[in-house]
């Protein structure tokens, strides 16, 4: 059992970390120790008791509390700010009981209650043992006759061992440009990265790692976590007036209320973090197995290559020109056809259509049938493009509930590409999505679905609501969660794909739904290269769905566009027509290619050599689970001459196997590839793929 239990603490032990926290003689939940795991239970530091030492120091201020609400002499960012009925706004939590369930994945619930108000917090742990995670989530109830209102309530608070001087590591960006890599030291005060736009955004990413400054992508100390939601969220990492480190993680609390009836209670999204003394590929290969092996719905399906239409043929979409597309792609080797945007009622351009979820009459007069048909006949499946959340004002279904979408009574409704938001927090839109979306999967043979979601909020009202309208924000990704987890439930062969706007949406919460994720709107290669490392700071390559297209063709040779999209999920999205019969041929040489060495890429373990974003000379490797192959990318994009190119020193081979590197003569062993490494030759934009095989 990996939760020991003592009088007043509790030990949760992973496979290798160790996490302890416990009651300090004030009686206050109190962070005791997160890392390495140590020998014995009784190892793990007991609960501090710090004692105040002048009027402005008072032992709350320096309590390292598990999980602190707002109260006492106590300026610490709070997990928990409530206001009860009677205009009291602080909540004065003590422990109450503790509860273990030795489940497959063993779960402990700390229960604590207010010293005045029928109010009770649970916290709740799970231990992913063979992944070295710990899960957090919080719930309140409310067990009063008054309603109490929640202004703010994270998930956890993850506290950093004292003493140490930490640099945090996150991902920004923007729409084209997302989730770059971006490290600084944490001063005293509070660093904050968040989203407040409705979604996980393609500008933060709820993800943090957190180091002593000296962590490199194999080796250092590494503590690391998430939130698994797809609204609004927010990270704080603070260092307190004497250097104590916590990040805390949770819902956003910015315009946030929640009303909490009496009787009722509230779930927050979980928190999954981990520490590792394997640095940041480490903590990376812990998030891709989980994700992989608990999250995804279809998380050891091979992903098929898929061709897209978008950067083809955008919204000209027709049966012809599908068939086009489709004809090229089969010969190509492509096993997954997806029609883009453009196919459905009303929809030649941006401006109309999005809610009217039926193919265009003129541009499929006969429905969808005889495209699909096609597809099907030519041995591949059919995947089609849907943004279900969205309705422009120029669609049948606008005209008739013009009351459906997010908005402000009285002020203008603030379009985003000529869209307004459905309200997903009403249950007669969510039942309205289902049924059209249901209808779609139930009468064509569809295999995968694309959701997209292409703008940020404005005006957040819900004039209806029947609590607090702020509720909004969460409500909404409820509903989102239930539409697509219903349509998931009756369609469940189906592989969904989250896009917004490309990596608007790539979170956990969202992979309980989606196995895949499109990771940016931006296919240049080059840029491509930095996007796809960040992603795969947390994301494992199966989700990362790649295609290879036309933009950056006239300066980039289709292998290296190829490599590129060959780190991830491989899909093709050019112009097929156009591409004429040598590229295409070239092209299905290196789908074939992917083929033989996917279940590496999409399966195995991923080792940044080296980064993109830091140097125009990278590489990526991914190692299979028995350690038997391996596959080995290289990318050259712009060095100035005379330009040497450093060895390659390759990861996680058995050292004292021996192992065959395409395009090298002789076998060598695994600790010769991995400390004397291997030279390739690249030139300016060149990259190269070697498989890599035990002899
Ligand atoms: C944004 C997506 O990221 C693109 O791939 C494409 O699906 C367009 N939307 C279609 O409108």
């Amino acid at each position: 059992m990996p939760i020991h239990t003592t009088d007043r603490g509790w030990v949760l032990e992973t496979r290798t970390t160790g996490y302890a926290f416990g009651l300090n003689q004030a009686g206050l939940l109190t962070h005791r120790y997160w890392g390495a795991r140590l020998p014995d239970p009784a190892d793990y530091p007991a609960a501090p008791n710090p004692a105040g030492w002048a009027s402005f120091n008072n032992p709350a201020q320096l309590t390292a509390e598990e999980y602190p609400g707002y109260d006492d002499i106590k300026f610490i960012d709070p997990c928990l700010k409530v206001s009860f009925a009677d205009g009291v706004r602080d909540v004065v939590l003590r422990f109450e009981s503790a509860e273990l369930r030795e489940l497959d994945i063993p779960e402990l619930l700390i229960n604590l209650r207010d010293t005045m108000y029928p109010f009770r917090v649970t916290l709740h742990y799970r231990v992913h043992e063979a992944y070295d995670l710990i899960e957090r989530w919080v719930t309140a109830t409310n067990h009063g006759e008054t309603p109490i209102t929640l202004e703010r309530i994270w998930s956890a608070q993850w506290h950093l061992p004292l003493g140490g001087e930490y640099r945090m590591t996150h991902l920004h960006g923007r729409w084209l440009d997302e989730m770059h890599l971006r490290s600084e030291p944490l001063a005293p005060g509070r660093k904050v990265i968040e989203s407040r736009r409705l979604t996980s955004s393609h500008h933060h990413n709820p993800w943090f790692a957190a180091d002593r400054g000296n962590a490199d992508e194999n080796a250092g100390d590494v503590w690391f976590g998430v939130l698994a939601w797809s609204g609004n969220w927010q990270i704080c990492a603070e260092v307190t007036d004497f250097a104590s480190t916590r990040i805390s993680i949770g819902l956003n609390d910015w315009d946030f209320a929640w009303r909490l009836a009496p009787g009722e209670a509230f779930a927050t999204p979980p928190s999954y973090a981990g520490y590792t003394a394997g640095g940041f590929g480490g903590a990376s290969r812990r998030l891709h197995d989980f994700i992989r092996d608990t999250l995804l719905p279809h998380g050891h399906t091979l992903h098929k290559v898929l061709y897209n239409s978008w950067e083809a043929t955008l919204f000209d979409v027709d049966e012809p020109s599908q068939i086009a597309l489709v004809e090229l792609a089969a010969e190509m080797g492509v096993e997954l056809f997806v029609m883009d945007d453009g196919w459905f009622h009303g929809r030649d351009n941006d401006t109309a259509g999005l809610g009217d979820w039926w193919p265009d009459e003129r541009k499929f007069p006969n429905g969808l049938a005889p495209l699909i048909e096609r597809v099907n006949a030519l041995g591949m499946e059919f995947g089609l493009w849907i943004e279900p959340e969205m309705v422009n004002p120029n669609s049948d279904l606008y005209r008739a509930h013009p009351d459906w979408v997010i908005h402000f009574p009285g002020r203008p409704r603030t379009t985003g590409r000529n869209q307004l938001i459905l309200n997903f927090a009403r249950a007669d839109v969510q039942d309205h999505i289902i049924d059209r979306i249901d209808r779609l999967l139930a009468q064509q043979n569809i295999a995968f679905i694309k959701w997209d979601m292409n703008r940020n909020v404005s005006e957040p009202g819900w004039p209806s609501a029947p609590g607090d309208p702020r509720e909004i924000w969460v409500r909404y990704v409820q509903g989102l969660y239930r539409v697509w987890g219903t349509l998931y439930e009756r369609h469940p062969h189906v592989i969904w794909q989250s896009c917004s706007g490309g990596g608007g949406r790539a979170d956990l919460g969202i992979l309980h739904l989606a196995d895949q994720i499109w990771v940016s709107d931006n296919t240049e290669p080059t840029a491509r290269l930095a996007i796809q490392e960040g992603f795969s700071q947390i994301f494992p390559a199966n989700t990362m769905e790649a295609w290879v297209t036309d933009m950056g063709a006239a300066e980039i040779p289709l292998e290296f566009r190829f490599h590129v999209s060959m780190c991830g999920s491989l899909g093709v999205g050019g112009h097929l027509v156009r591409w004429g019969a040598a590229r295409r041929e070239e092209a299905a040489r290196w789908i074939a290619l992917y083929k033989e060495i996917r279940h590496v890429v999409q399966f195995g373990d991923l080792y940044r050599l080296r980064s993109p974003q830091a140097q125009p000379f990278s590489a990526v490797q991914y190692v299979s689970k028995d350690h038997s192959e391996a596959v080995l990318f290289a990318f050259r994009t712009h060095l100035p001459p005379p330009a040497q190119l450093p060895p390659l020193y390759l990861r996680g081979l058995d050292p004292n196997d021996h192992y065959e590197v395409e395009g090298v003569a002789g076998a060598r062993s695994g600790s010769a590839w991995m400390h004397a490494g291997l030279h390739v030759e690249l030139l300016d934009f060149q990259s190269t793929v070697r498989r890599i095989k035990r002899v």
